[in-house]
Order: C-alpha cells, then sequence, then structure tokens
C-alpha cells in the first residue's frame, strides 16, 4: 500500500439504535486514504447499518462521521459525491442489458457523455464484462451479477467505495480477480471499505475491523491481530474418526481448545512441543488413528474463532441468573 497521509474515513463515538436495540455502539475509526479496510462480524453485527450511515443514508443516533473531509450528517451530498456503494442487494435492472445498466449508474454521476462512455468501457474491462456486454441483468448468473453491481459502484471512480459483501456466491477464481481489481483502486489511491465472511479475504485487507453487537472489540492489522489474540500455541490435527477425537479433546485438560476447522481440528495449547507426544498417546489410546499433527501458524479464521467466543463467554457470564 503507497503510504498516504490523509484521512479518508473517520467516525467519532457514531450511534446507531433502533428504539431500545443498539445497533452500533460508539464506533470511533480511523481510515486513511489508499487502505483497504475489512469490516468483519458475525450476521447482525452492525456492519451493513455502519456503511448505510457512512454513505449518508442512514440518520446516526448520535455521534460524527466524515468521509473525504465531509460530514455525514451535515454534508450528506457531499459525501455522495465522493462514493461508491455496493449494498448487499445491489440494485441492477434486471430487464436492462450490462451496458444499459452501467450507463444508467455513470449518468447518474458523470455529467459529460462522452468521460461517461470512456468510464463505461474501463468498467467493463475492468471486471472483464466485455462478452456479457449486450446481456441482459437477469440472464448472468449470480456471480457475473456482482460483477456487474461492482463495475456500476465505481463506474465514476469515486474516492472511497464501500462495499458490503462483495464477493458473496463468487467462485474462488473469480474473487481472486475482484481482489486484483481492488488492490488496483488501492494503489491508485481508492480507500475500499468492505465487509465479508470470507477469511481469506480478510487476509487481504491493509487492517481489519472486528464489530460485535455493534461494539468494535478489535482493530488492527492482520498480523498484529494474530499477535493480539492467539496467545497461545495452535496445532493442526487430521484423524479418524474426527468427531470422537473432538469429543475426546473437548473435555481433556492437556489442551486449552479445540475447534473443527474443515475435516481437521484446530487444538490451542500452551506449549506446541510440549503438548505433541501427549495428544499422540491420549488419540492412541482411544483407537484414533492419527493422520498429521503439526503446529501451525494462526489464521484470520482462528482470531475470528477466538474472539466470538470470548466474546460469548463474556455475555453468558453477563447473564443475570433466573
Ligand atoms: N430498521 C431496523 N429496525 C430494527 N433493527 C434493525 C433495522 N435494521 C437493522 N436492524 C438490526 O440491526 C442489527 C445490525 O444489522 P446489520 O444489517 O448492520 O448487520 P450485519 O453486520 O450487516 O449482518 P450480516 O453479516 O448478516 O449482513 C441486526 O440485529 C438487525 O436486525
Ligand atoms: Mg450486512
Amino acid at each position: 500500500m503507497t503510504a498516504y497521509t490523509k484521512i479518508a474515513i473517520e467516525t467519532t463515538n457514531l450511534t446507531k439504535r433502533y428504539g431500545k436495540f443498539t445497533a452500533v455502539n460508539n464506533l470511533n475509526l480511523s481510515i486513511r486514504q489508499g487502505e483497504i479496510f475489512g469490516f468483519l462480524g458475525p450476521n447482525g453485527a452492525g456492519k451493513s447499518t455502519t456503511i448505510r450511515m457512512l454513505c449518508g443514508l442512514l440518520e446516526p443516533t448520535s455521534g460524527e462521521g466524515s468521509i473525504g473531509g465531509y460530514n455525514i450528517n451535515r454534508e450528506p451530498e457531499k459525501v455522495k459525491e465522493q462514493i461508491g456503494y455496493m449494498s448487499q442487494s445491489f440494485g441492477l435492472y434486471q430487464d436492462l442489458t450490462v451496458e444499459e445498466n452501467l450507463r444508467f449508474y455513470g449518468r447518474l454521476y458523470i455529467a459529460d457523455r462522452k468521460t461517461c462512455l470512456s468510464s463505461i468501457e474501463e468498467a467493463i474491462e475492468l471486471v472483464q464484462l466485455q462478452r456479457y456486454r449486450k446481456t441482459l441483468a437477469a440472464r448472468l448468473s449470480g456471480g457475473w451479477r456482482q460483477r456487474l453491481a461492482l463495475a456500476c459502484s465505481v463506474v465514476h471512480k469515486p474516492q472511497i467505495i464501500f462495499l458490503d459483501e462483495p464477493t458473496a456466491g463468487i467462485d474462488p477464481v473469480s474473487r481472486r480477480t475482484l481482489w486484483d481489481f481492488l488492490y488496483e483502486l488501492s494503489h491508485a489511491g481508492t480507500t475500499l471499505f468492505i465487509t465479508t465472511h470470507y477469511m481469506e479475504e480478510a487476509e487481504r485487507c491493509n487492517r481489519i475491523g472486528f464489530i460485535w453487537q455493534g461494539n468494535l472489540v478489535a482493530c488492527s492489522t492482520p498480523e498484529g491481530l494474530k499477535k493480539d489474540y492467539i496467545t497461545r500455541q495452535l496445532l493442526n490435527l487430521k484423524c479418524t474418526p474426527i468427531d470422537k477425537a473432538y469429543k475426546l479433546l473437548k473435555s481433556s485438560d492437556a489442551i486449552c481448545d479445540v475447534n473443527f476447522y474443515g475435516d481437521e481440528l484446530h487444538i490451542s495449547v500452551n506449549d506446541a512441543e510440549q503438548a505433541m507426544p501427549e495428544l499422540a498417546r491420549i488419540l492412541a489410546q482411544e483407537g484414533i488413528h492419527v493422520a498429521l499433527l503439526e503446529e501451525i501458524q494462526p489464521s484470520i479464521e482462528d482470531v475470528f474463532v477466538s474472539l466470538a467466543q470470548e466474546k460469548n463467554n463474556d455475555s453468558q457470564n453477563q447473564r443475570p441468573s433466573v
């Protein structure tokens, strides 16, 4: 990432309440120009609500925010000129072709006809939609529709782009292509605020904010998060039968925690070297066949799971007894 110093997105105690329910609680963020900021959190955590407030589409209950130096409460029209927004259910016109959809969104923002046409061509090329330009949006597959939605939200070359789960339902190869495109934008100085449930995408962000029940509970680089939140060492176990191993380990004092990770188990321990022979012995004793037991570096998914468990435990402990 080029080191820009200008702040693109800033919030101070940004809050949204629906009646007694707080969807976003005192959010403080500061995101530099050119940054790819990943906003992670479980379903219902407050990600889309935050984005809608930052785009000037939803009035905050309290707090402040600025986008490209413009205040979201007082200058929503200026804010809209700065941004591109791809919502979770981006509004494509199903009965218009790819080209016509782009023309519609282009003309909303670009007054000059020639500039508009050349921007549309650039957008088509960027997301590689050339061969579908005359296809109706309704006829595109889900992944191609997502690409068109992305092209529509960036056709006017905004400085700051909000992408709410832009790659949901897209195949891994296309996702990689889209990320190459996002990197290109970021290198050119565009700021990207992106939500995703794909952990390997989170790893690609410059910084990650983790929101939990409306509260920002962690915010750092992917490496910083791993250092801060994975204080123990991690083992990867491949074995059969895996369910039996999980149950056995879950109730074992030899480990700190165990979680499924695809068809493997991730086990957190205080000392990997000490734990490995002990675990091998325990598993063998129960007739579990170990195909692989090795120490691994934690991923952002491990951080996510660890944070989610920590927060779940906290809220259970705070629950009043009846
Ligand atoms: N208009 C509304 N009235 C009441 N509650 C709302 C309203 N809009 C959103 N909420 C609630 O606010 C919370 C945050 O919703 P939000 O859409 O921001 O979550 P999210 O983090 O984007 O989740 P997801 O990952 O599922 O997209 C949810 O509990 C949701 O039900
Ligand atoms: Mg959402």
